[in-house]
């Protein structure tokens, strides 16, 4: 495995790669690596002949400097697990090289629409910063493939919308949620939980379980069960950030016709915030 720092050697690398007819997957991280990164790489293996993983921390896409420094970095950990699921390269850039006339009056690739709306009106600039990042990968490895995770379901939607528009010659690879045994959703933040809240975090999940069952025997009734959640959520020691029933296509609301739903939740434990989602499929 070869760690990669600087993008001239990324593209010579890359280079060879493309004339020896390689199939290229990109998984693209902000390290802190857990299990559902690693289902992605082990996806990625298994459809290219050569797997790339960048770890970038991206400045831009944190709406809140505490957050963006208190986000876990662990690169050498990091290292030794891709190293285990043989993974090709690490590209660790810095931001200099990443963002070469400053994060603060950086060129970007935005979506609109997707971009503002649910998280994106929650967190100011986030999915700007994660099209702008994502699309500077996207130009300088040129993949094949590229993975993500349904945990963001939104990014996920986005990014594929931005590889549609901006005819990127991509294909985008989606991995389902990966769990801990109790059912709570791997993330980078789980760390940063004190021992009381990781306790608790995994109601999180059995709470959107429990409103998926509902949902699946009586559609109808997607108000009262928002409010009966939010209230149970609370009640275990979550505050409830957003919660939301959509249509999975587009993120729009509901119709008749809508038979691909997801539930969407963002939820605060402490200072920590926790993301997930649950699919419900309505059988007409
Ligand atoms: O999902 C993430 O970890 C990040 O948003 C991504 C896609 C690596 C861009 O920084």
């Amino acid at each position: 495995m070869k760690i990669v720092r600087s993008i001239n050697n990324l593209k010579k690398i890359i280079k060879s790669f493309r004339n020896n007819n390689h199939v290229i997957s990109l998984v693209p991280t902000m390290g802190n690596i857990h299990e559902g990164h690693l289902a992605l790489v082990k996806k990625a293996k298994l459809m290219s002949t050569v797997c790339i993983v960048s770890i970038f921390i991206n400045p831009t896409q944190f709406d809140q400097l505490y957050d963006f420094n208190n986000y876990p970095r662990s690169i050498k950990l990091d290292c030794k697990k891709l190293m285990f699921y043989n993974v090709d390269i690490v590209f660790i850039p810095s931001v200099l090289a990443m963002y070469p006339s400053g994060i603060n009056n950086y060129t970007y690739m935005y979506v609109p629409n997707l971009s503002e709306i649910l998280e994106g009106s929650k967190r100011l600039n986030h999915y700007k910063g994660v099209t702008t990042i994502v699309s500077k990968l996207f130009n300088l490895i040129q993949p094949n493939l590229a993975f993500f995770g349904e945990k963001d379901f939104q990014q996920l939607i986005i990014i594929k919308r931005m590889v549609h528009d901006m005819y990127y010659n991509i294909k985008i690879i989606s991995v389902p949620i990966i769990r801990e045994a109790n059912g709570l959703a791997y993330s980078s933040r789980n760390i940063l939980l004190s021992k009381d809240e990781y306790k608790i975090a995994h109601k999180f999940y059995l709470t959107l379980r429990d409103m998926a069952d509902k949902l699946k025997n009586n559609i109808h009734c997607i108000v009262n069960l928002i409010k009966i959640t939010t209230n149970q959520l609370e009640k275990i020691g979550f505050t409830v950030d957003s919660l939301y029933v959509l249509d999975s296509k587009y993120l729009t609301y509901i119709n008749n016709s809508s038979t691909n739903i997801i539930i969407l939740s963002a939820v605060w434990l402490g200072k920590i915030r926790l993301i997930d989602n649950i699919k419900v499929k309505i059988f007409k």
